[in-house]
């Protein structure tokens, strides 16, 4: 029952995975909650324990699992970090209430549920939460409206968090990631003309590898951010602080 606990959703894929993977790396036991996820627990080289939990974070029995084997099998949580989340781009008039409802579902309240289900632990531990928003929660960009409308949401919750929970104390920080090579991209990002059009639009040039996202995530939930709390960290290339224009010289 020692060392640093970390539950990490959507860690079986993508950001979540290359999360987890980091984490256990560096000695922390992870439960990685996810709707794909299953199998036994497994000790990583570094002498972390990774539990894999098969869980859906929209669903209520599932997430009292989760916390029961959590806490049963660690009896802490020191981080929880909110990768789980899905992207259906489309233009407005095909938004129907109902699939906009869908991508809030999963992306915002599947984001609330999980924090709130681990507040005491957290407090407990003086632990920390990261949740996970996007370039898309902070700029509008085509076919986003329920993506970008979960992901402001992410933004306001966890500023909200962080003051709300902050005497406990729990800090609560999110990564605006820009875009980064993972399935959910692969299946959202479409043609080959939109991903030249928004690699376009990142001043370095390419996409984010999940590692490197993975890399602030971990910085946010350890002592490293001690008096960080409240922030929204881009990790887009340089994407948030372009004004969008180039000179013609220096246009791709
Ligand atoms: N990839 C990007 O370019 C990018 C950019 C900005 C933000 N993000 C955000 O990062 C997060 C991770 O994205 P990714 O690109 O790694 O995606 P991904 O598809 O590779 O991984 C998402 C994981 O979430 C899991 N999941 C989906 N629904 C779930 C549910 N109801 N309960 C539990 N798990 C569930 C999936 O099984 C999958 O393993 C998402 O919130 C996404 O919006 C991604």
């Amino acid at each position: 029952m020692t060392g640093r606990t970390a539950v990490v959703s959507g860690g079986a894929s993508g950001i979540g995975a290359a999360t987890a993977a980091l984490l256990l790396d560096r000695g922390w036991n992870v439960v990685t909650a996810d709707l794909r996820d299953a199998g036994a627990e497994t000790r990583e080289p570094s002498g972390a324990v990774r539990l894999p939990v098969r869980a859906d974070v929209t669903d209520e029995a599932d997430l009292d699992r989760l916390a029961r084997r959590t806490r049963d099998r660690f009896g802490r949580v020191d981080a929880v970090v909110t990768c789980a989340g899905t992207a259906d781009n489309a233009p407005v008039r095909e938004v129907t209430p109902a699939r906009f409802s869908r991508t809030l579902a999963l992306n915002l309240v599947g984001t609330f549920a999980l924090c709130r289900l681990f507040v005491d632990d957290l407090a407990a531990a003086r632990g920390s939460i990261v949740t996970v928003s996007s370039v898309s929660g902070l700029r509008g960009s085509p076919d986003r409206a329920a993506y970008a409308a979960s992901k402001g949401g992410v933004v306001a919750l966890t500023r909200q968090l962080a003051v709300e929970l902050a005497a406990e104390p729990v800090r609560v920080n999110c990564v605006a990631p820009g875009s980064t090579l993972t399935p959910l991209v692969a299946s959202a990002q479409g043609d080959e003309r939109t991903r030249r059009a928004i690699l376009d639009a990142i001043p370095l040039g390419r996409y984010a590898e999940p590692r490197e996202i993975a890399e602030v995530i971990a910085f946010l939930a350890g002592d490293g951010a001690a008096f960080v709390t409240g922030q929204v960290w881009g990790v887009d290339g340089g994407q948030l602080a372009d004004a969008g224009w180039k000179h013609p010289e220096a246009a791709r």
